[in-house]
């Protein structure tokens, strides 16, 4: 176990490995990821050396949005287990020292939950509605929605029902909207944190933190038509759905439940708001912490890295806080490919090349070989800062995106529902099953991307427990995967796999748990972005140095014990373009 794990405080400086489940490790055979996967993977997860697991959503689901469609709360959906496998999970986690968070879902059910078929059922103005955000459309027979709103995932915002009225959904129509002005919902979650407490989740990421305190009645809702949804960057409280300040009461609420347990439950919330806002949701009367997504979004430019890091620690500072650094999640393109193609300054994530988001054997490709040099040097930047590193599955492995899985095998709604439809190819390239062994590939001579082949890098065990073929992975995975399968970066010390261990554990080998937010900048110029922190005590150093150059022309570096170096220097005293080192000063 490690010292951090010892510490209440583990979550403030963690190394946290996003799960997604169905993704992960299919140990039945049925082509979809498990709960049991994960178990079998723990060993893997220690030696990888990081602090905690965090669990996209595995409760029942029909995946209409990838599992945050929920129909069940408190229990796991079949075809990926049930409680004893979960409870098995969590002890298996424990006994490796790893910490377990799971995703909580408020903003909305499936609409397949027992609530939403009971308001059904229940007609107009019933108890069983006021759970969800019911309203009268406009036109004379209320045949329009109540006003004209377009979900987060295309399409208008609202669905009627049998009886003529309309619901609300931000996301796909098979997540109405809860209503956080009904106590039912707040006890009704409460009880939830509670259970997954009680079978010894250590904490919880909280989805779409910052939507749920809807003000929705008094105006006419043709009135609230000059908000729209995709508005959630507002910040002066008058959006009716987003970052209001009541939602801060539910957090507040929420933290009381956290403390009812010894140590208190750690929470991290979702909230695509303002930077000065975001930190509201992590005081430590709230949530304690907050995603902060400025790596996610930005492009390789020194600049762009520089504002998210002062941006991010100020923040973590001014809440009480740490912070926290994510470069990729299941709802983004794999960074690696990112920092591979045409880059444009600042915040690109969301304009890449259309040619490539889109590609269906089109003949344009990223630059490999250069966008696996950055993540490489990226990630030396990133896990020396302070605070918690948060790691998608994968990224270990320097997995780029699939870009062009066949468009009759997308699972994510968005391409079939954003505006103008077939313009973006969604987040499931990001979410391809992951490659365990590259002894179980495919013969090329017979895979097709459309329908596998019978091999899966040992996502999939060879036959399942009737002796059958198991099935073929939920989404295809591209014969190129042979080549980051865990095998094969296993048994090479220059693998991506063979950085993120070693560099994981320098850090928690020689940077100090203490719970500051700052860094000691270093003036190397303006394409390189140089940092010292303190080292550990019990170490050699006095100082650690994480320094990157984003610059065509090479630096010198200072002098000191060269720790990690993302790439082979040829000369110890220079640091090419892309590359970044750790210097232990003494
Ligand atoms: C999750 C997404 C999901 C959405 C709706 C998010 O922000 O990360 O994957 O589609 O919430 O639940």
């Amino acid at each position: 176990m490690t010292l951090n794990n010892l510490n209440d405080d583990w979550w403030k400086q963690a190394v946290v490995y996003q799960i997604y489940p169905r993704s992960f490790k299919d140990a039945n055979g049925d082509g979809l990821g498990d709960i049991p996967g994960i178990t079998s993977k723990m060993r893997y997860l220690r030696e990888l050396g990081i602090d905690a697991i965090w669990l996209s959503p595995f409760y029942p689901s029909d995946l209409a949005d990838g599992g945050y469609d929920i129909i069940d709360y408190r229990n796991v959906d079949p075809r990926l287990g049930d409680m004893a496998d979960f409870d098995a999970m969590v002890s298996q986690a424990h006994q490796e020292g790893i910490k377990v968070i799971v995703d909580i879902v408020p903003n909305h059910t499936a609409d397949r939950h027992a609530w939403f078929l009971e308001a059904l059922a229940s007609g107009r103005g019933s108890a069983a509605r006021d759970r969800y955000i019911f309203k009268e459309g406009s036109g004379p027979n209320g045949e329009f929605p109540p006003n004209d709103w377009q979900s987060l995932f295309g399409g208008p915002a609202w669905e009627r029902v049998e009886d003529g009225q309309w619901y609300l959904h931000i996301f796909a129509k098979e997540q109405p909207d809860l209503n956080w002005n009904n106590p039912e919902v707040h006890e009704e979650f409460k009880k939830t944190l509670r259970f997954w407490s009680d079978h010894g989740t250590d904490g919880f990421r909280v989805d779409v933190a910052h939507g749920l305190a809807k003000k929705l009645d008094g105006a006419s809702m043709k009135d609230l038509s000059r908000w729209t949804v995709h508005d959630s960057l507002s910040h002066d409280g008058t959006h009716p759905l987003w970052d209001r300040a009541q939602v801060h009461d539910i957090y507040r609420e929420w933290r009381q439940v956290f403390n009812e347990y010894d140590p208190p439950r750690f929470a991290v919330g979702e909230a695509w708001v303002v930077p000065e806002h975001q930190y509201l949701y992590a005081s430590p009367d709230e949530l304690g912490q907050v995603f902060n997504f400025e790596f996610a979004i930005a492009n390789w430019f020194s600049g762009d890295f520089r504002t998210a890091i002062r941006d991010g620690l100020q923040a973590a500072k001014s809440s009480g806080s740490t912070a926290t650094w994510v470069m990729s999640n299941h709802d983004v393109p794999r960074h690696p490919s990112r920092y591979g193609l045409p880059q444009a300054p600042s915040k690109a994530t969301h304009q890449l090349p259309k040619d490539w988001v889109l590609r269906d054997g089109s003949s344009y490709e990223e630059n490999r070989e250069l966008g696996s040099k950055r993540a490489r040097a990226a990630i030396l930047m990133e896990a020396a800062l302070p605070g918690s590193v948060y790691i998608y599955q994968g990224e270990e492995l320097g997995l780029f995106e699939v870009p062009d899985i066949p468009w009759d095998r997308l699972e994510d709604p968005t391409p079939f529902r954003t505006r103008g439809r077939y313009t973006e190819k969604g987040r499931d390239g990001c979410r391809v099953p992951l490659p365990w062994d590259s002894l179980d590939t495919p013969d090329p001579a017979s895979w097709n991307p459309r329908f596998g082949s019978g091999a899966s890098f040992g996502f999939s065990p060879a036959h399942d427990a009737d002796g059958a073929r198991s099935a073929d992975p939920h989404l295809p995975q591209p014969l190129w995967y042979r080549d980051f399968s865990v095998d094969v970066e296993q048994r090479d010390e220059t693998s991506m796999l063979s950085l993120y261990k070693a560099c994981l554990s320098r850090r928690a080998e020689l940077l100090t748990p203490a719970q500051d937010s700052s860094v000691t900048w270093l003036d190397e110029g303006d394409d390189v972005i140089a940092y010292t922190r303190d080292a550990a005590e019990s170490s050699a150093y006095t100082t650690i140095a994480s320094i990157t150059n984003f610059g065509a022309t090479a630096i010198t570096l200072p002098e000191g014990d060269l720790i990690l170096s993302s790439a082979q220097l040829d000369d110890r005293s220079q640091l090419p373009q892309d590359t970044s080192v750790w210097i232990g000063m003494r």
